[in-house]
């Protein structure tokens, strides 16, 4: 059978940087809350001629760059993202056509911030099943383009980016895979995260744009709890299957959407802070983008060493959770 190997890591932020400075001119806000309560210091947002699209794309060559990799050996692209070009076709079609790789089958998966686990996991599954060889992963973001700019309680926690991997099949026992994935849903919390409106629930109306139904609303608090409950389970699970503990990690790669939940996750898995990768304070939460964002700035500082652990845990809207154990 073979195994899945994360062989290349790509990301790619839009250029322009909103601080919380900045913010304090919009809305009713401080630098001091937003720091405190978030760990957000600023943040990167898409222009309106930078789709998701783009952003993804240019990920996916950074990551192809990285190692040399012809565009014409990936056989599949994976894409979670909740913040798509458009309804359909989806966001991964018109990343195919960007990068001009026609007939290779395109996917998007909607799983909101844990939409980039789901991802890893899919073409894990593929991979060891021979289907597929080379799979793009892309996680990629903009919801500073559903966020209401009028409301401080969320409009300050996003930013905008994307990151990419390609997972590839290995025949060697002894090299770097995936060891481990898990996931979970509870859609009895679905109301806790959500955009409401441009669904077959609430098609687009002059009323649902009044009733600014068309941006995020977040129940932050609770949504909050439940995130620190899930991040830790979650990784327990992940450990045990792939047989390993807390102490065995070398890099814990969490979802940045609160570094407070962060916190409170090194904590409880008792893992030396030093050891967990933190990139919110740059560029704030960007949903299914944070970990392959994060996960590429690992590698490209030299942090993932062949043998090394590395866990990344995800939370978000669904609710959804899912958490991967590889190694390196
Ligand atoms: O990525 C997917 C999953 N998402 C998450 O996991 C996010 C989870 N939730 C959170 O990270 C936090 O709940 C928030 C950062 C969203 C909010 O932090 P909090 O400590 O839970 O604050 P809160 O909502 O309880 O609000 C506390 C106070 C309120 O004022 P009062 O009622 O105490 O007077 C808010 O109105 O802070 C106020 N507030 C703000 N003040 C200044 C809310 N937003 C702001 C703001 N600036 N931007």
């Amino acid at each position: 059978m073979p195994y899945a190997k994360i062989v290349a890591t790509g990301a790619f932020l839009p250029e322009k940087v909103v601080t919380n400075a900045d913010l304090e001119k919009i809305v009713d806000t401080t630098d001091e809350w937003i720091r405190t309560r978030t760990g957000i210091l600023e943040r990167r947002v898409s222009s309106p001629d930078e789709p998701s699209s783009l952003l993804a794309a240019n990920a996916l060559i950074d990551a192809l760059d990285s190692i040399g990799m012809d565009k014409h050996e990936l056989d599949f692209i994976l894409v979670a993202t909740v913040t798509p070009d458009m309804a359909f076709p989806s966001t991964a079609c018109w990343i195919q056509k960007r990068l001009d790789i026609n007939q290779i089958p395109a996917l998007d998966i909607s799983a909101a911030c844990s939409g980039f686990m789901y991802g890893l996991s899919m073409a894990r599954a593929y991979i060891e099943s021979g289907m597929y060889k080379n799979i793009a992963v892309i996680g990629v973001e903009e919801l500073t383009k559903i966020a209401n700019w009028e409301d401080r309680s969320t409009c300050v926690l996003f930013g905008d980016g994307a990151g990419a991997v390609i997972v590839q099949a290995t025949e060697d026992e002894s090299d770097g895979r995936i060891l481990s994935n898990y996931l979970g849903a509870d859609g009895r919390y679905g109301s806790l995260l959500m955009k409401e409106a441009e669904g077959t629930v609430n098609p687009a109306t002059h009323e649902t744009i009044d009733k600014k139904m068309h941006y995020i609303t977040m129940e932050g608090q609770e949504t909050f709890k439940q995130a620190v409950r899930v991040m830790k389970s979650s990784s327990v699970e992940a450990l045990k299957r792939a047989g390993l503990k807390e102490e065995d990690l070398d890099l814990v790669i969490p979802h940045q959407a609160n570094i407070r939940i962060i916190d409170a996750l090194a904590q409880r898995l008792k893992v030396d802070y030093s050891k967990v990768q933190v990139t919110i304070d740059r560029y704030a939460n960007s949903s299914s983008a944070t970990i392959p964002i994060a996960l590429n700035e690992a590698n490209r500082d030299g942090k993932l060493q062949p043998g090394n652990h590395v866990l990344m845990v995800a939370f978000g809207g669904g609710l959804t959770w899912g958490s991967t154990v590889v190694r390196w």
